[in-house]
């Protein structure tokens, strides 16, 4: 399949390249670089061993966006552009909205104007807000406390109403990813957060590289067995691999609005992830217990089952597979790159 994928040198988005292009598709980036580097795009090349199309294009501008699917006449779309910090989108709701919600209906728009019918749309476990129970199936409530996470339940509402449209042939998986970390194990592409890491893995990693004095730990009276968060970490490169599975299931499926979590349907706690790098890493890691950060839930994990199922996909690297490659990731590029 030709594959036009938005946000395709991201995190997500560089490691799913990688398994598109293995799995045979010819690929098409549509990337503004705002939240990556351009040097990902040759290190996908430098894996792959292929030259990678690319175009430096912003989803907001309609007629640049549309010159590109118009040159490309892409058969499918994967959808990562987005900003994703759940912190900055309290500060910057304008731009997560223009982004996020403005964006895709950009990009529905033009794709339907040049004919293409399917999409995959990263969507996330911060839709499901504060869960009533673990594991979380897709038909737990939905209620985002956050800017964020509701232009990210905007998108898939905006994303099925086009799917119901009269006439529409639009097909569509929408994907809720728990908690991706992890990196490639060539150690090439990896999680490059901008200043200081919002997210935990590449905290650990940066304090284990000695970039940070010590790992803050937000909160221990959570009730979870250790006291400290709980979250469903997933290789990067297993959820890269769900896409691919998700866009073989398009088309040849009756119903054609899947919604579908992406997890391992594990759990792991805030020390069980420090202490599991630190096995890794061969030494102790230093940290600090705090209080809670504002906004923070106690746990959560998915119910994957819906996935492994429909996909025939199912997580398969574990949580010392994961502290490995994001360890050598560090040593390897974030260090230098940091
Ligand atoms: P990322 O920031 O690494 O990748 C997003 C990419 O989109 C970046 O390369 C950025 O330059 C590009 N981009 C942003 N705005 C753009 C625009 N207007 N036009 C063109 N390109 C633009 O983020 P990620 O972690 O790879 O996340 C990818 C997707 O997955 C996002 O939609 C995010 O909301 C979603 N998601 C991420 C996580 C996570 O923890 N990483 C969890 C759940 C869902
Ligand atoms: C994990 C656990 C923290 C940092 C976020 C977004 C979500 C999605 C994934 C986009 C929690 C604890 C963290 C630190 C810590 N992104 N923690 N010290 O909050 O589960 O999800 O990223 O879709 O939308 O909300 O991930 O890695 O920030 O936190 O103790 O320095 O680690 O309290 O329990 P989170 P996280």
């Amino acid at each position: 399949m030709k594959v036009l994928v938005t946000g395709g040198a991201g995190f997500v988005g560089s490691h799913t390249v990688v398994e598109l292009v293995a799995a045979g598709h010819e690929v098409q980036v549509v990337e503004n670089f705002c939240n990556s580097e351009r040097w990902i795009v040759e290190r996908i090349e430098r894996i792959t061993g292929k030259a990678l199309a690319l175009d430096e294009v912003d989803i907001r501008d309609r007629a640049a966006l549309l010159g590109s699917l118009q040159r490309f006449q892409p058969d499918a779309v994967i959808h990562f552009a987005a900003l994703k910090s759940v912190s900055e989108s309290a500060e910057r709701p304008a731009d997560y909205y223009d982004v996020n919600v403005a964006g895709t209906a950009t990009l529905l728009d033009v794709m339907d104007q040049v004919g293409c019918h399917r999409i995959v749309f990263s969507s996330s476990a911060t839709v499901y807000g504060q869960p009533d129970a673990c594991p979380v199936a897709e038909t737990a409530p939905v209620g985002p406390g956050n800017p964020y996470g509701r232009t990210k339940l905007i998108g898939e509402w905006l994303i099925r109403d086009c799917v119901a449209a009269p006439g529409a042939a639009l097909h569509a998986a929408i994907l809720r990813y728990f908690n991706p970390v992890g990196a490639h194990p060539s150690g090439l592409i990896g999680e490059l957060p901008r200043g200081v890491p919002n997210n935990l893995a590449p905290y650990i990693t940066q304090t284990a590289a000695g970039q940070r004095d010590y790992i803050r730990v937000f909160g221990n009276d959570y009730a979870t067995p250790d006291g400290t968060g709980v979250r469903d970490y997933i290789h990067v490169v297993d959820l890269a691999k769900a896409h691919v599975a998700a866009l073989g299931a398009l088309g040849g499926r009756r119903e054609r609005d899947l919604t579908l979590n992406l997890g391992t349907g594990r759990g792991y706690s805030v020390l069980e992830l420090i202490e599991t790098f630190a096995t890794v890493v061969g030494k102790p890691i230093p940290y600090q217990l705090q209080g809670r950060r504002a906004g923070d839930i106690g746990e959560c994990w998915a119910d994957p089952s819906l996935a492994n199922e429909v996909l025939g996909w199912r997580a398969e690297e574990s949580l010392q597979d994961i502290c490995t490659d994001a360890w050598r990731w560090q040593m390897n590029v974030a260090g230098q790159a940091g």
